[in-house]
């Protein structure tokens, strides 16, 4: 474990609470953020950082992703992962219950928390997953930021598909309920009239807008009937979100994915396998209804749904593929390459992959730059334009969807707990992150 310091970083371009770009020096001692002034002459720091020409943003939270550790590292390992997430500007991460074993026992995520805290150079929470049988667990186990349901695209026992099923759980408890929002029956009727077609981009029509709309319905009866906090993962259609701008409760947040945003279905005759995901990649119109929807605070936040599959799976033919795209190293990029375009303001990204999250979650003192807050940064290059490089790439799994991409906004230092765990392509293996709490 590196010794705790003090760090000053000089002159960068900093994003203020109030959503102003400034030229500031931030003081940080341990793991807090001790000063934020226009200059800083008094303090006698352990290093500093010239940032200048540089843009200092509060870490990004990423809320949804799939590490695949224990069981599939193969494909992935909180080890490589969290390396993958500092490189991508990511200082903290939520992470999804399908691994093996299922993450759905307080054994099963103590023992996710163990690994961790020996491997992770980020920040981390596990969500717990929910069975038609586990409620005593999903009630009680801790820490985590909430009951993960699958409505649909399964993993083994992790599928809540009917209301009789969702109800018990909507019904009891107050912790948040995040839901994949895809229903399991159209999925199930679709595959059998779309079998034998072996062309990857049929898995958008068999997985498609009605299969979506029809989940997130029921999920926002039942939220609305015990109201229940609810949290709509991944949000991929138009139709959903026009639903949500008609009548959103207060109580319920959605997210949506860079892929959501920036791909849709003519990425398959591109990238074959590569662009598919659950839910699946939609249409232009889709992608314009959902970054309106984010602009408009109708989608709250962002989250990778970074899910590694290695290149040897992905390259079996449809519907033998699995489904899943990786995305902490090029998530921030991606958002800051759209402010940078006029898509959005570089505020409204900090908002919708830090401040945001940290609220949803009750994560405390995360997600802003000011006096008492955790020095979880990120210091950013806007000037520069880079492609996505696989060979650059620290994901286990080694490709990208954006592979090629010509982004700005990449990272150049990120900082966990005031240590410097990524510098100019360089990952500090010895840092360590800590375990979130949620509130
Ligand atoms: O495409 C996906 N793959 N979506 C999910 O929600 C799960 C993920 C995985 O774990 O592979």
């Amino acid at each position: 474990m590196s010794e705790l310091t003090s760090l000053l970083i000089r002159r960068a371009q900093t994003i203020l609470p109030n959503g102003e770009l400034m030229i500031r020096d931030v003081l940080t001692r341990d793991r807090t953020i001790v000063e934020v002034a226009p200059e800083i002459s008094n303090a006698t720091p352990t290093k500093e950082i010239d940032a200048q020409g540089l843009t200092l943003l509060p870490g990004v939270i990423d809320p949804q992703v799939h590490f695949r550790e224990p069981g599939l590292e193969h494909k992935e390992d909180l080890f490589t992962a969290s390396c993958a997430c500092a490189k991508g500007g990511v200082t903290s991460f939520l992470e999804m219950p399908n691994t093996r074993p299922l993450t759905t026992t307080q054994q099963a995520l103590d023992d996710k928390l163990q690994r961790a805290a020996q491997k992770c150079v980020v920040n981390y929470g596990f969500f717990i997953g929910a069975t038609p049988e586990d409620l005593p667990d999903l009630l009680l186990a801790k820490p985590t930021p909430g009951i993960k349901i699958f409505m649909g695209s399964m993993h083994g026992q992790l599928l809540v598909d009917t209301e009789t099923a969702l109800e018990p759980i909507f019904a009891q408890g107050s912790r948040l309920i995040a839901v994949h929002a895809e229903d399991q029956a159209r999925i199930n009727t679709r595959r059998q009239e779309f079998a034998g077609i072996h062309d990857v981009a049929v898995h958008s029509q068999i997985q498609d807008n009605l299969a979506a709309l029809l989940a997130t319905k029921l999920a926002l009866k039942l939220s609305r009937k015990y109201q229940r906090r609810l949290h709509i993962l991944h949000m991929s259609t138009a139709e959903e979100a026009e639903l949500l701008r008609e009548d959103k409760p207060s109580w319920v947040t959605a997210e949506v994915t860079p892929q959501h945003l920036w791909l849709n279905t003519s990425a398959y005759e591109k990238i074959g396998t590569l662009a598919q995901m659950n839910p699946p990649l939609r249409s232009p119109h889709d992608n314009e209804v959902l970054w309106q929807a984010l602009r408009d605070g109708i989608i709250d936040f962002i989250a990778t749904d970074h899910a590694p599959h290695t290149l040897e799976e992905k390259a079996q033919q449809y519907p033998n593929s699995p489904s899943g795209m990786p995305g902490v190293e090029t998530s921030l990029p991606l958002m800051l390459t759209g402010a940078m375009q006029g898509k959005c303001t570089v505020a409204q990204v900090v908002n919708w992959m830090s401040t945001a999250v940290a609220k949803a979650y009750g994560i405390p003192n995360k997600g802003v730059i000011a006096r008492g807050y955790d020095a979880d940064l990120v210091l950013v290059d806007l000037n520069t334009y880079r492609p996505v490089l696989r060979e650059e790439l620290l994901t286990k799994c080694r490709w990208s969807p954006f592979e090629g991409w010509n982004l700005t906004g990449w990272a150049v230092t990120t900082i966990v707990g005031g240590q410097i765990v990524y510098d100019k392509g360089k990952v500090n293996t010895e840092v360590r992150g800590q375990a979130l709490t949620f509130g």
